[in-house]
């Protein structure tokens, strides 16, 4: 995790390192820094907490000076303490550096280092690199003709001995005009400007600087002066950069009146389900378009296997994606947690194709697993929502979402987004297969009404944020929900413990009385997600023992039913849609619930306490 930045050039160099960093929050923020070279030499101001605590400690006194790094944490090594906080300095402060990832082997490395007399300030694995290069430094002659090399050198020789992961971005206090940034396993990106360049994990801090940008790969290191870029691959030298032009725009991230990114997310679902659809459903054919896939449908057609994989709530769509590719391609599929797939060696037949999904394209598990699942020779492709990203390029091809960009910590509209995705490719698979025409066209036509659905879901919002007000000091929820909405009881589940801290676990509704029945009391509500469909009376039998048991309901249903209406104390209505559709539909009120609760707790709805929203390490 943890978000960095850097920037050289003519302006001050603190106004981009801050708001980048802000920018960046979602990254982590257990603490902030930034460290400036000035004409008194280096700067260095850090936090505990958010930015904002950052700025506070910078004050008035914003560090003059045009070359600086920056880091928003998220703590792995070491408590989030002042101390601890980047950037670190290396040897005597020679060498300033800001870090995100992970270094496995910093123990050993310390242990040299001290032995040599090295003084640590932190209990991080970061500092280990800030000294390893001032190390390299200090054995390499002075005067050489070419000073540059001289740090490239000590960066690169730095870089051969660490293992684990790294997005580097490192200053010297002796030379005023050069920045370093180096890559292994964690994004980093270049801003290409006039004059100027720019270091950032994502191409966020960048909109309104500059529209160019490089993305780095693996073993590749940049030196970046006012003036110059240049662009190194540990074994082939000097490479080519590649600028691309940039998308995002600023409008984009800003909260547009909203209180908080959650819920001006939550309320961007209908146009993100028309973006994730926009020029993908083909009437003609009655089947859906892929531009990205990079597999002709010879190649798609004899897939006889399907893995999907992710983290967190994109697991969960591709749970749902597994009930929709099942059933309508007919095409066997597992469901795999990309931070245990990484690790497995299941058996991969040649026809299987496997898709991570990601709103990031940044999580290291699932980046993980499918560069692992590509080197045995597989096809792999991306479900994700950020353009460029590290999964985008590590995938053989993929779908974008095109939700926009997603700040909230708690996933909403990525989820809705990837589980239409799913859908389309449901219906793109079956096409390629025995799914008739007919049915093709009438798929389609309920893709067509989901916008609309969400939107109607979406006037639930008062209701709900009454049923929160009665909950909100409850200790634990059970979510229940069977076939297509069992993720969606995983999926609410999830969003309420992340942002409002209660206990809260989802089950398949007849999984019940295996266990968790145990909970039900008078102080534990179950949310039952009954819509119609082919469990719809089973899942009210489970109300039934519920209720028995004292419980109090809440349903989230399609349409009045006297036999919900006396079983539930409270009642969500949502539009009916097709079974396969449902969770799309169904689990806007779940989120809104999430959300209202968490507000009512005092939770930070948009930075729950101890997560993040890229979760960049494994
Ligand atoms: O960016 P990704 O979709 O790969 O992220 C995966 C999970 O970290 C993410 O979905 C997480 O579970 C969310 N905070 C849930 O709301």
């Amino acid at each position: 995790m943890c978000g960095i930045v850097g920037y050289v050039g003519p302006k001050t160099a603190g106004t981009f390192l801050i708001d980048g960093l802000r920018r960046l929050e979602y990254r982590g923020y257990d603490s902030s820094g930034i460290a400036v070279l000035g004409d008194d030499g280096v700067a260095l101001h850090r936090a505990v907490g958010r930015i904002d605590n950052l700025v506070s400690v910078i004050g008035s006194q914003s560090p003059s000076g045009s070359l600086g790094i920056g880091h928003t944490r998220w703590a792995t090594h070491g408590p989030p303490t002042e101390g601890n906080a980047h950037p670190h300095r290396g040897g005597n402060g020679e060498v300033v550096l800001v870090h995100n990832g992970v270094i496995e082997n910093f123990q050993p490395l310390r242990e040299e280092l001290v032995a040599k007399g090295y003084a640590f300030q932190s209990s991080t694995d970061s500092e280990v690199i800030a000294h390893l290069i001032a190390d390299a430094l200090a054995t390499s002659p002075r005067d050489s003709e070419d000073a540059e090399q001289r740090y490239v050198d000590a960066v690169q020789q730095t870089a051969n001995r660490l293992r684990g992961t790294y997005g580097l971005a490192v200053l010297f206090a002796d030379c005023p005009e050069m920045l370093i940034a180096a890559r292994f396993g964690s994004p980093l990106v270049v801003g290409v400007g006039r004059g100027e360049h720019f270091i950032a994990s994502d191409a966020s801090p960048l909109a309104g600087h500059t529209d160019r940008i490089v993305y780095l790969a693996d073993h590749q290191l940049a030196i970046l002066r006012p003036g110059s870029l240049t662009v190194l691959h540990r074994d082939n030298g000097k490479i080519s950069p590649d600028v691309q032009m940039l998308e995002t725009e600023t409008e984009q991230v800003s909260l547009d009146g909203y209180d908080h990114y959650m819920l001006k997310e939550i309320y961007e679902q209908p146009d993100a389900i028309r973006n994730a659809m926009r020029g993908r459903l083909d009437d003609q054919n009655a089947t859906a378009l892929f531009g990205g896939l990079n597999l002709t449908p010879q190649q798609l057609r004899s897939v006889d296997r399907i893995i999907l994989t992710g983290c967190g709530t994109s697991w969960h769509s591709a749970l749902v994606g597994e009930y929709l590719l099942e059933e309508f391609a007919r095409i066997p599929v597992e469901v795999e947690y990309a931070s245990e797939l990484r690790y497995r060696n299941p058996p991969i037949e040649p026809g299987t194709l496997v898709f991570g999904i990601t709103q990031s394209g940044e999580t290291a598990d699932t980046l993980a697993a499918l560069v692992e699942t590509k080197r045995k020779g597989h096809r792999t492709l991306a479900i994700n929502n950020v353009v460029g990203s590290s999964i985008a390029q590590a995938a053989d091809g993929g779908v974008y979402l095109h939700a926009g960009p997603e700040i909230g910590v708690a996933s909403t509209k990525a989820y809705t987004s990837q589980c239409c995705t799913l859908a389309m490719l449901a219906l793109y698979f079956g096409r390629l297969r025995h799914l008739s025409y007919e049915a093709g066209k009438s798929y389609i036509e309920n893709l067509r009404r989901l916008p609309a659905a969400v939107e109607q879901a979406l006037s639930c919002d008062a209701l709900v944020r009454g049923i929160a007000e009665k909950y909100q000091s409850v200790n634990t929820f059970l979510y229940l929900g069977r076939q297509y909405n069992f993720p969606t009881a995983l999926e609410g589940a999830l969003k309420l413990k992340e942002i409002s801290y209660i206990h809260a676990e989802g089950y398949p509704a007849a999984e019940m009385k295996h266990g968790p029945i145990a909970l039900v009391d008078q102080h534990t509500p179950s949310v039952f997600i009954v819509p119609r469909g082919t469990t719809y009376e089973k899942v009210l039998a489970n109300m039934e023992e519920v209720k028995a048991r004292g419980g109090p309901i809440i349903a989230i249903a399609c349409q009045a039913d006297p036999a919900i209406d006396s079983l539930a104390d409270d009642v969500v209505h949502v539009p009916a849609i097709p079974e396969f559709l449902q969770p799309i539909v169904s689990v806007i009120p779940l989120q809104l619930l999430a959300y209202h609760v968490a507000l009512m707790r005092g939770c930070d709805v948009d930075k729950p306490r101890n997560l993040a929203k890229s979760v960049t390490v494994e």
